[in-house]
């Protein structure tokens, strides 16, 4: 099925929210629906979406897997509580770590996340809420590059012929479907969401283990997420599309102290791009560069090496996994 993209200069948002909230509204009946929020702009503005379409009968959790930015839980749940829309946290970071314990191929690592989530995650909620219906921040670009066999993005069901009827027990509502990112932004700042929000930088659905070469341990997410905070704190000013740190797994002679440190390497990316579909690094000041190295090899436990990529994609992605 091909889906037809309501591109920027068509979009009328407020039109496109209304037939979103009676869309939702009609096919959820007077049933009750789920949503995972995550915090980017896709989610938080189906939630918008279906908190003003279902109000309390949307059940809207966040899921902490345990491989997501610093403070990033806490943060969220606070900024929709203050939205008055309320937010469950749920732990789900033991069954997540056991998932993908042992696995190093990235698209077993996203099968592992997307089963996890999926089924025994939200597989439970569902039948404990009673809730037939769950809403998905699906965008049009998710869909592409999953189809084109690129990647795998983690929230693709029912575009890879999966039933989710029948393999997890209740039926996905994407509002999102027929956008590309600038229209979400569009629909999300009409949605009353703050600039922080609709202006958010794009994060993916694998969250931390898109950026973790190898094994994803609660060490190895750790080391990643500290070296991430430090890198989205240095290049906030840059106005670059997107930027990130990734953990490699090959570990390189480092020294410290006079000492011989085997350790680990992080590699930073920065991107220049219009939509995630090509990219160019951004040419970073070389003492900005500095600072990063600086900063992440005495901050962050283990690491001795850090790089820049200077690569274009294509050939390479914006994620590293
Ligand atoms: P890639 O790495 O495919 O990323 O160039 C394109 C954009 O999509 C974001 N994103 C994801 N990337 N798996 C990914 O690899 C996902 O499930 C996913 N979800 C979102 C990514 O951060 C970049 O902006």
């Amino acid at each position: 099925m091909t889906i037809r993209e309501i591109t920027l200069d068509e979009l009328n948002p407020e039109e496109f929210i209304a037939q979103q909230v009676e869309t939702v509204s009609s096919t959820v009946g007077d049933g009750r629906a789920i949503n995972a929020l995550s915090g980017g702009v896709d989610s938080s503005t189906v939630t918008l979406l279906g908190h003003k379409a279902l109000g309390d009968r949307l059940l809207t959790v966040f899921v902490e897997n345990g491989i997501m930015r610093k403070e990033e839980p806490q943060r969220v749940v606070e900024r929709f509580e203050a939205l008055g829309v309320p937010v469950e946290l749920i732990d789900a970071r033991q069954g997540f770590f056991a998932a993908l314990k042992g696995l190093t191929d990235p698209e077993e690592k996203r099968e592992a996340i997307t089963q996890t989530f999926y089924k025994t995650v939200f597989g439970k909620l569902v039948k404990e809420s009673g809730a037939r219906f769950l809403l998905h921040g699906t965008i049009l670009t998710d869909v592409d590059e999953t189809v084109a066999g690129i990647k795998r993005q983690h929230n693709i069901l029912t575009q890879l012929g999966i039933d989710t009827e029948e393999a997890y027990g209740y039926q996905v509502i994407e509002p999102l479907l027929q956008l590309r990112k600038p229209a979400v932004r569009v629909v999300a700042k009409a949605l009353g969401l703050s600039e922080a929000v609709y202006n958010r930088m794009p994060f993916p659905g694998p969250a931390l283990a898109a950026r973790v070469i190898g094994e994803v341990t609660p060490e190895r997410a750790e080391t990643v997420r500290e070296a991430t905070a430090i890198v989205e704190e240095e290049l906030a000013d840059t106005g670059a599309f997107q930027y990130l740190a990734i953990l490699h797994q090959d570990k390189v002679t480092g020294m410290r102290a006079g000492k011989r440190d085997y350790g680990s390497q992080i590699e930073v990316r920065c991107w220049e791009s219009a939509d995630a579909r090509t990219g160019s690094p951004t040419r970073l000041p070389f003492d900005i560069l500095e600072r990063l190295a600086d900063r992440i090899t005495s901050k962050v436990p283990g690491v001795v090496s850090v790089t820049y990529n200077v690569t274009k994609k294509p050939p390479s992605t914006i994620e590293a996994v």
